[in-house]
């Protein structure tokens, strides 16, 4: 399976979202993220992919790459890799939750967006948004080319970068040189959703991929 990196398009958004939900079905706290799962009705995907081509078009420090199979022309995965600018004191204070957040949507972008400040604090960093390959394309080295793409960035721009991984990624996360930070528990609970998942927080120094291969 040959596979090329690139940036996402306008015209890719729609298979971008399938992938994404397609590589998180059953992981509740991508489903609060999200919104929908890859079964959910068509009306909430479209909402979904509405979302995602707004936050291509407008958020110019969110990078969204892809990876394809030259074979087919396929997206077999996804991730977007964050430039967080330096913050003021007052824009480490107030977390950036939407007012129309649903209450678990609200909760858990609350640990997200606290832990991510409290532990990388004011300066600038790369940060890792979102990273899925899809079931039917995995150990194939997909997600490792999305992985070199940041670190290319980060050690480009003598920069730390800040991930925040679930159990699956962690694995690949330490095969790049990330360390653990810190342990967050996601908690939400009221009548339609429970959830309690535990993710690792991870930071990566700026390195050269060469001095890393060479060690
Ligand atoms: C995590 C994920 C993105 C990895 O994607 P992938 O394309 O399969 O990863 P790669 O093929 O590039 O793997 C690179 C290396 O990472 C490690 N790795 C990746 N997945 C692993 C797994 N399930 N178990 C153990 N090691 C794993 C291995 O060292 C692997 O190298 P190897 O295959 O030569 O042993 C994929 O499993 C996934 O989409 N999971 C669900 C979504 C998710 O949790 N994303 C992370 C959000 S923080």
């Amino acid at each position: 399976m040959p596979l090329e990196l690139s940036k996402v398009e306008d015209s890719d958004i729609e298979e971008y979202v399938r992938v994404e939900l397609a590589g998180f079905h059953g992981d509740p706290v991508a489903l609060i993220f999200h919104g929908c799962d890859v079964d959910s009705p068509p009306a909430d995907i479209a909402a979904l992919v509405a979302k995602v081509r707004k936050s291509l078009h407008e958020k110019k420090d969110f990078h969204k790459i892809k990876v394809c199979d030259t074979d087919t022309g396929e997206i077999v995965a996804v991730a977007q890799w964050n430039f967080q600018r330096a913050k003021t004191p007052e824009e480490l204070e107030k977390l950036d939750i939407p007012n129309d957040a649903p209450p678990a949507l609200a909760a858990i972008l609350r640990t997200y967006l606290g832990t991510g400040n409290q532990i990388m604090g004011a300066k600038p960093y790369w940060k890792l948004g979102n990273m899925v390959t899809h079931p039917d394309h995995r150990r194939c080295g997909a997600a490792s080319l999305l992985m070199r793409w940041g670190i290319e960035q980060m050690d480009r721009d003598g920069l730390e970068a800040y991930i925040d991984a679930s159990p699956d990624g962690k694995l690949l996360y330490e095969h790049f040189g990330f360390k653990p930070a810190k342990e967050v528990v996601y908690e939400f609970s009221d009548s339609d959703i429970e959830v309690r998942e535990t993710h690792t927080c991870m930071v990566r120094m700026p390195r050269s991929l060469t001095t890393e291969m060479e060690e």
